[in-house]
Formats: C-alpha cells, structure tokens, sequence
C-alpha cells in the first residue's frame, strides 16, 4: 500500500467551544516499533474529546496532540516487530490520540478484528466504550453474573455498552436518563428498570424497587450529588466505581454508609491506564465479548454521522445531550 505524503486531520485552533475545531493538513504520524498504521475509516467521538478540546483533559505527553480515541479502518503499515497483522487488515482500535485524522499510530495490541457483524462504521463506536466498560464492570468491580447493577447515563455510549454487557450477563439492570423517550429506549436495550432522574429521585425509587436491598454494582459517571445518592442505594457489599464528573468531583457523602454496608469505592481512567492493560482489554475483548456481537446479544446505537470536515457539529450535537448512542465521523 503506498502512502500519501500528506494527511487531513482535526486540529484544535485553541482551547475552547467546538468551533475551534477546523480541518489541516500534515504530516502522516510515525509508526514506532510495535504500532501499526490505521487508513481511517471512521472515527468515534466521546466526551473526553470535547474535555481535550476546551483544554480540560490535555492529551499525555507522548500521545498525538490529534483528537480522537477509536477508529476503524485498514492497516496501512507495521511498525518494527508487530506479529499477528498484514497490511489490509481491517480492524478497528483503540488510540492514544489522533483519531480524527486520515491515518493513525497505535499500538499493534490495541487492535481488534472488527466484531462480527458491524460494519466499519459500527466498529469505530465499540473500543473506547467497550474497554472502559469491560474494564470497570468486570476488572475493577466484579460484576457477577445474576447481580443487581445501576447504570448512570443510559443512552450514552458508555451507558448503551454497560446495559447491553450488564444483561448479556444476566445482570437486573437499573439505569437512568434525562427524558421519557430515553428511558424508553434504555428498555429496549436490555434494562430491567429505567428512571427518568428529571422527575424522580433515582436513590429513592432504586431503593422501592430493590425491595430496601440496593443494588450490588453501580457505574457512575455524573458524581456530585450522585455520589452520595448512589451510596444511599448499594446494598451489603456493594461496589461502586466512578469514570467522570459531569457534575463535579469535590462532593460531600454519608462515610457512614461504606462502613455499615462495607461498600467499596474505586474509578478508573482508561486513557492513563498503562499499556499492558489495555492490551490485556483488548485480549479479554476478544474471547469474551466478540462471541457476543456473534450472538447478536450487542449491537451499536449511532445517533449521527458527520464528516471529518464537520467535527465542530459533532461535538456541538454530543455537548447539547440531545442523542441517543455514538456519533462517528465518517473520515473517507
Ligand atoms: N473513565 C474513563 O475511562 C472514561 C472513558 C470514556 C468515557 N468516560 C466518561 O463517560 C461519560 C460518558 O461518555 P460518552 O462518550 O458515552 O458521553 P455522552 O454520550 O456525551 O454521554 C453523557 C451522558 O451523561 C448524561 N448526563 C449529562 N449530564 C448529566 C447530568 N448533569 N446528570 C445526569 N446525567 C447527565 C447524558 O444524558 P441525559 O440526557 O440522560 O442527561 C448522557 O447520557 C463521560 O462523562 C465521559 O467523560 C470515562
């Protein structure tokens, strides 16, 4: 495959609202030994995007200062030593950076074959979802099959992810959403029990519907005055991990529950989790999860494609919460 000397990506004017964002022209990224070279497809946005481009979530200092954590496309070369890859491949992977772009540098153990039955399209919303939720459900909390688990912000990408995950393994599922229609749609997707949290207190009504027992696991990204609420609704041994703020880190909270329940609070961030991790996600990604796409037990829910060119209105359109699953940016 022959590579253009020039590349079209996103770049970010200067920290700030979506708008600036705007296409550039550059360089292809340096394949290093051990990465491979993606022709971009597609590319997944998700929030952290819109933190790194207002300046609240800067990049690591080794990664692409390029926006964009997933894509899916075709290997377009391999970097020294990578075994298990040809040039062709589709795949879709998990980044450090530099997803909204027309090629990507990534490690060749982030890669994944695309999960069967979605198009490229669909794969480009699966890794950084996929990892994330893997990661904290079963790794951080473990999530049992059969036990109760409450999942935050339902109709998000992470929140479709944990639903459909959480009832492929026999888990009761509790969610929340913002408005009638998303909790309808949280109930096609697998959940047992979903609660508008605009009209009612979601603490109070999990805890009506577990019969005063809580819940075992929860996944929470809101914190605030979730945080406190969501310890009022765990049960005895309960476990809760947080994955993000929406509504703020420095929070006030009852102690008194993690001690009289013996409840357990961990979190997690996926894009500062070391390498060796996230290829040891990709692997249990693979055996466990790919049988699943098979199964036709998990699907992906794209709420909007836009072009490269048009970065801006996707972000526009995921900071507005008026969506229903992943937005992708379609890169060819
Ligand atoms: N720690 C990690 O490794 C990691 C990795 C990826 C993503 N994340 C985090 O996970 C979250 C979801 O990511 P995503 O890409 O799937 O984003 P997204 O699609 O934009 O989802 C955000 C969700 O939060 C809900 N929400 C927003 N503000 C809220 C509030 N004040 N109270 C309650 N719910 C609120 C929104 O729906 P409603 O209409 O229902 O409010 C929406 O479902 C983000 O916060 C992201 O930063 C963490």
């Amino acid at each position: 495959m022959s590579l253009p000397a020039t590349m079209r990506y996103v770049a970010i004017r200067e920290p700030g609202p979506p708008d600036v964002l705007g296409i550039a022209e550059g360089p292809l990224p340096a394949t290093k030994a051990g990465e491979v070279l993606i022709e971009v497809a597609y590319a997944g946005v998700n929030r952290p995007d819109c933190l790194q481009r207002s300046g609240a979530y800067p990049p690591p200092p080794d990664a692409s200062p390029i926006v964009g954590l997933e894509v899916a496309g075709r290997i377009a070369a391999l970097g020294e030593g990578v075994v298990g890859w040809q040039v062709g491949d589709e795949v879709c992977a998990l980044t450090p950076g530099g997803g909204y772009a027309g090629y990507c540098a990534t490690p060749a153990g982030f890669c994944l074959p695309l999960p069967p039955g979605l198009s490229l399209r669909e794969a480009a919303g699966v890794p950084e979802n996929y990892f994330t939720v893997w990661y904290n459900l079963f790794d951080r909390l473990h999530f049992a099959a059969g036990e109760s688990v409450l999942i935050h912000g339902g109709t998000s990408g992470i929140g479709l992810t944990a639903i459909q995950l959480a009832h492929a393994h026999g888990a009761v599922v509790y969610t929340t959403a913002g408005s009638d229609e998303k909790v309808a749609f949280c109930r096609t997707m697998g959940a047992d029990h979903a609660i508008n949290y605009r009209t009612q207190d979601f603490s109070t009504e999990v805890w009506r519907l577990t019969g005063k027992r809580g819940v075992d696991v929860v996944l929470d990204m809101v914190g605030g005055d979730y945080v406190d609420r969501n310890l009022r609704a765990m049960a005895p041994e309960g476990r809760l991990a947080q994955i993000a703020f929406l509504q703020g880190s420095r929070v006030e909270i009852e102690m008194r529950h993690v001690m009289m329940k013996r409840l357990t609070v961990t979190g997690s961030t996926l894009r500062a989790s070391p390498t060796a991790r996230k290829v040891a996600l990709a692997n249990a990604l693979r055996e466990r999860v790919w049988p699943l796409f098979a199964q036709g037990k998990l699907k992906i829910v794209v709420a909007q494609t836009f072009p490269l060119a048009e970065a801006a209105a996707a972000h526009t359109l995921m900071e507005s919460g008026r969506l229903i699953g992943k937005i992708i940016l379609a890169v060819r």
